[in-house]
């Protein structure tokens, strides 16, 4: 599945700074707010890891089983905002232009430390708020600017927050560990 244009210099980044594990243990990565898998079946054909998407829209995950048709990658209907994961389960969240469509989505970052290991690390794509770029978006209201999200983050426990901005300026990739 294609990457549009504005997206993709970030994620190129983002699967740049994903460690791979030397051990047999593969590692493990969960995409949230999966939608139709794009980000996820994009790190797994990049990365050898082990990927899981979720996404609470029934129809999103039947559509991303026909997308990634070997199972390479495993999607299940979650919610990221009450996970079915165990603690400590994955080394990499990630999340491509899906925060802002979260009800709560400080329980979302709250849920990803939660499930992540020691350590692990959590890359966020997303749009920012407060930008003319961005104000005639539907859902502008709700994108965090960069402070926001890097004071929401540190809130929650995360620390050596960074934040860098796609060319165009619109998009944001935020990165930090727990
Ligand atoms: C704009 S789409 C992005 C989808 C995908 N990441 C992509 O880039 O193609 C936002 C996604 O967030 C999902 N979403 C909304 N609330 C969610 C929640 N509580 N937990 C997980 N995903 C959620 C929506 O169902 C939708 O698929």
């Amino acid at each position: 599945m294609d990457l549009l244009e504005n997206e993709a210099e970030l994620v190129e980044k983002l699967c740049k700074r994903i460690k791979i594990k030397k051990e047999r243990v593969k590692t493990r990565v969960l995409d949230v707010g999966c939608g139709t898998g794009k980000l996820g079946i994009y790190i797994s054909e990049k990365i050898e890891c082990d990927v899981r998407g979720i996404d609470p829209v029934e129809k999103n995950i039947e559509k991303v089983r026909k997308n990634s048709p070997q199972g390479k990658v495993k999607f299940e209907v979650q919610s990221a905002e009450k996970m079915n994961f165990t603690n400590k389960t994955f080394d990499v969240v990630v999340s491509l232009k899906a925060l802002h469509e979260m009800a709560n989505p400080e329980e979302t970052l709250r849920e990803s430390k939660r499930v992540l290991k020691a350590y692990g690390k959590i890359f966020i794509i997303d749009w920012v708020g407060g930008l003319a770029q961005t104000k005639s978006h539907a859902h502008a209201p709700k994108y965090f600017t960069r402070e926001g999200l890097e004071k929401v983050l540190s809130e929650i426990g995360f620390t050596d927050i960074g934040i860098e901005l796609n060319k165009g300026g619109e998009l944001m990739l935020v990165e930090a560990v727990k």
